[in-house]
């Protein structure tokens, strides 16, 4: 085996990089400046491998309905292309895809079996890459996932410490509920699933909204005596932060099929939340 990492300078990319690392099996790191997936040509000159994982996607949730045609060619096409060429050369393929395909009215969590039904471009266009993918190649694998984060990127869990270092008051979100994944945990299930076949979902954690996740930061920190600024963290409702693209109010997933496939349940939210702390704190040392 031999691993073809798309979007490798991604959040997912990385962590997958340091998982084949740790796992010491042989892989291609492609980032958008070596290979870009909307090109079926210049990814039939690059094909490396005998396993894709596609972890690159236009991931800018709110850009999206500003920018369709760029949503669409990376999520929609880029899938597409990918299942071209992974039927063209044998090549096994997966693919990552989103929670953000639901439309969040149900109240448990969503099961691969679940209808989609997106609300913005960017949940539109993943889901038009799910089955573009599925068309090329019927046996290929995509797993759905939801709120990554890790030690770096761009998104609210992987920044809250340093907001509540430098922050007086926060304000988060009560009132959307999800599934946090660490990326960590995500590439080691990746890395495991890439010789299966179907859909999947994949999160860690329990449903909770961002301000329960902030609130178990500040605590964590506390308890290590790492100093805050932060005096106060509000629950405030989704409207307080008025946002271009609908977001569904709860898109936890159900992970039941990939804790069977994988043979372990999916890590829970404190234990992770420790690790994550503990890698921040050595980091610093
Ligand atoms: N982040 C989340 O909370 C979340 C939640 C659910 C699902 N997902 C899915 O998880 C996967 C990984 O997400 P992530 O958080 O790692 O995203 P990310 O950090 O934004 O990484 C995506 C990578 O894809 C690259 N890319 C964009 N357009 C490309 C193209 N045309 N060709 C090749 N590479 C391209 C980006 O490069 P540039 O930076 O140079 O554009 C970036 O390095 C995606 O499929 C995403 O939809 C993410």
């Amino acid at each position: 085996m031999k691993i073809w990492i798309l979007g490798a300078a991604g959040q997912l990319g990385s962590a997958l990089i340091d998982r084949c690392q740790i796992e010491k099996i042989p892989f291609v790191a492609s980032k958008r400046s070596d290979i870009d997936i909307t090109d079926l040509e210049q990814l039939k000159k690059g094909a490396q491998g005998t396993h894709i994982i596609n972890c690159a996607a236009y991931t800018d949730v709110d850009g999206a309905e500003k920018n369709s045609k760029r949503a669409y060619a990376v999520n929609s096409i880029g899938p597409e292309n990918l299942g071209i060429l992974a039927r063209e050369e044998g090549m096994k393929i997966l693919h990552v895809s989103t929670d953000y395909v639901f439309d969040g009215e149900k109240r448990i969590p969503y099961e691969e079996a679940d209808r989609p039904n997106p609300l913005g471009v960017y949940g539109k266009s993943k889901w038009e890459g799910e089955e573009r993918l599925l068309d090329q190649m019927h046996s290929a694998c995509i797993v759905r996932t939801s709120w990554i984060f890790g030690h770096t990127g761009k998104n609210f869990i992987s920044s809250l410490l340093s907001k509540l270092k430098n922050e007086a008051h926060l304000e988060a979100v009560e009132d959307q509920i999800n599934r946090a994944t660490y990326n960590r945990d995500l590439a080691y299930a990746l890395i495991d699933l890439c010789c299966h076949s179907g859909i999947f979902h994949f999160a860690n954690g329990e449903p909770q909204s961002r301000f329960d996740i902030a609130s178990d930061f500040y605590e964590e920190a506390m308890a290590r005596n790492i100093p805050l600024k932060c005096q106060k963290i509000s629950p405030v409702s989704a409207g307080s932060f008025p946002s271009v693209s609908p977001r569904p109010q709860y898109s936890a997933l159900d992970t039941k099929k990939v804790a069977l496939v994988l043979g372990r349940k999916p890590r829970m939210w404190k234990t992770i939340l420790g690790e994550y702390f503990d890698h921040v704190t050595s980091s610093r040392r």
